[in-house]
């Protein structure tokens, strides 16, 4: 009987060690600097930016295999500058770029041997975005992440298909071991072609997994994560992985990502629930108006003050925010974007360290309040620019001083053993964020 409890213990434990993933000392260092990075700018741009009606348009207007292809002869984006897209988003206060190699529409916005259904082959432009994005990224010191879609809506070999995309006619069937090493090959080409990335942000694992309009069930086809994962971190060991599937991390993984939510709030039906957060570095994903592809028609546009906010909150979580643009497909971004990431910039500039290498803070962010901290320092952000009095139940730290940011009057306050109460004058007020600066003693 002993015998065999020890034999079960030695299969069990070699089991969760080959399953066990260690990130090597480069990916600790990368995802240091990730959480440090706080703000990047996610771009969606893709053939279907022609048609004006987000990235999903072959799926939403049904749009037929044989009718799509003939979209990439349309995208020639003249005005494509990778310089002055990277510098919008260093101005911005954003240190690193994601954006779409691959969307679930399978047309590849780089030059890929692996498909020839891709921009240089099929385009009038007939250039690798991603290349010359890539060396304006490492010239103005941004990382550049390569977003990758696991779903497919225009391959045979995306075979069993997933949840979406049924309706597109014209789609053949294949072998899912094929689309699996096709996805391989496409890794190694991004993952050797141009220099040292910041990491791969996968998408569409969901697809695959059986979903009942309120939580996601059974994986329904293998992804071979394991291999891809390891495919990838053998390549490059500090590029970071992660993965959209709003399930907690897999092994493997490298940071965790909430779509359209703070981590933990549920107001999207897919949303991430608050158990699945893990402990990895965490990056919100937000649009700069209501759409990540090119959207004529999208007057959504996000204020400054959301959007400022939304940084603030994403930070007070202890989070990155991934802020998307969707560029129009001459290759320019809206002028109403290219204003909000200028007024977004100057904020930072003044405040930004407030935001960087911060951790998430005592107080929990709400619409009203949030709070980062760096060392004994935290910064308490009133969000809220019509209330005065602020009370905050069960703070814990010890108080050396609060005073505004960048200033020596103190903020008024007391503090019990219920909480601390905060007194801030509208006429202290700053519309969008007024900051505190409280020391706390370290013991
Ligand atoms: C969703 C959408 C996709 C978008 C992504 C960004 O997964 O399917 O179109 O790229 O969210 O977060």
């Amino acid at each position: 009987m002993k015998k065999i409890i020890i034999l079960i213990l030695i299969v069990f434990t070699q089991n969760i060690f080959s399953q066990t993933y260690i990130p090597t000392k480069e990916n600790l260092e990368a995802r240091k600097w990730f959480q440090e990075a706080r703000f990047g700018l996610f771009i969606h741009w893709g053939v279907y930016s022609v048609l004006g009606d987000g990235e999903w348009v072959m799926n939403n207007q049904n749009i037929s295999i044989n009718e799509y292809k003939k979209l990439p002869s349309f995208f020639n984006p003249v005005y494509f500058d990778a310089e002055e897209w990277v510098l919008m988003a260093k101005n911005a206060g954003m240190k690193y770029i994601t954006i779409t190699s691959r969307h679930h529409d399978g047309f590849s916005m780089f030059d890929s041997k692996a498909s020839n259904y891709n921009i240089v082959e099929k385009t009038p432009y007939g250039k690798d975005v991603l290349k010359m994005l890539s060396n304006a990224c490492k010239k103005h010191g941004l990382k550049l992440f390569f977003y990758y879609s696991q779903l497919d809506w225009f391959r045979d070999d995306y075979y069993p298909r997933g949840r979406t995309g049924n309706g597109i006619s014209g789609r053949g069937t294949g072998n899912w071991d094929d689309y699996i090493e096709f996805m391989k090959s496409q890794l190694t080409e991004l993952l050797t072609n141009y220099g040292e990335i910041g990491g791969i942000w996968f998408d569409g694992e969901w697809d695959q997994m059986e979903w009942d309009g309120k939580r996601f069930g059974k994986k329904m086809m293998d992804f071979k994560l394991d291999e891809v994962y390891r495919l990838i971190h053998e390549l490059q060991p500090q590029a970071l992985i992660g993965s959209n599937h709003h399930i907690a991390p897999n092994a493997g993984e490298d940071f965790q990502m909430f779509e359209k939510d703070l981590p933990g709030k549920s107001t999207k039906s897919f949303a991430t629930s608050e158990n699945d957060i893990g402990n990895l570095p965490l990056e919100v994903c937000e649009t700069i108006n209501g759409s990540w592809g090119f959207n004529l028609k999208d007057r959504k546009h996000k204020s400054k003050k959301e959007l400022i906010q939304y940084l603030i909150k994403s930070a007070g979580y202890g989070s990155n925010l991934l802020l998307n643009v969707g560029p129009m497909p001459n290759g320019r971004i809206q002028k109403e974007h290219i204003n909000s990431l200028k007024e977004i910039g100057i904020w930072i500039k003044n405040n930004g360290e407030t935001i960087y290498k911060t951790k998430r803070g005592p107080i929990d962010p709400s619409d009203e309040i949030a709070s980062t901290q760096k060392g004994n320092k935290v910064f308490i952000h009133i969000l809220d620019s019509n209330k005065e009095t602020f009370f905050i139940e069960n703070f814990n730290p010890r108080i050396k001083n609060i005073s505004y940011y960048k200033s020596t009057e103190k903020v008024d306050y007391i503090k019990n053993e219920s909480g601390l109460l905060l007194k801030v004058p509208n006429n202290k007020k700053n519309p969008i964020d007024t900051i505190l600066e409280l020391e706390i003693h370290n013991f």
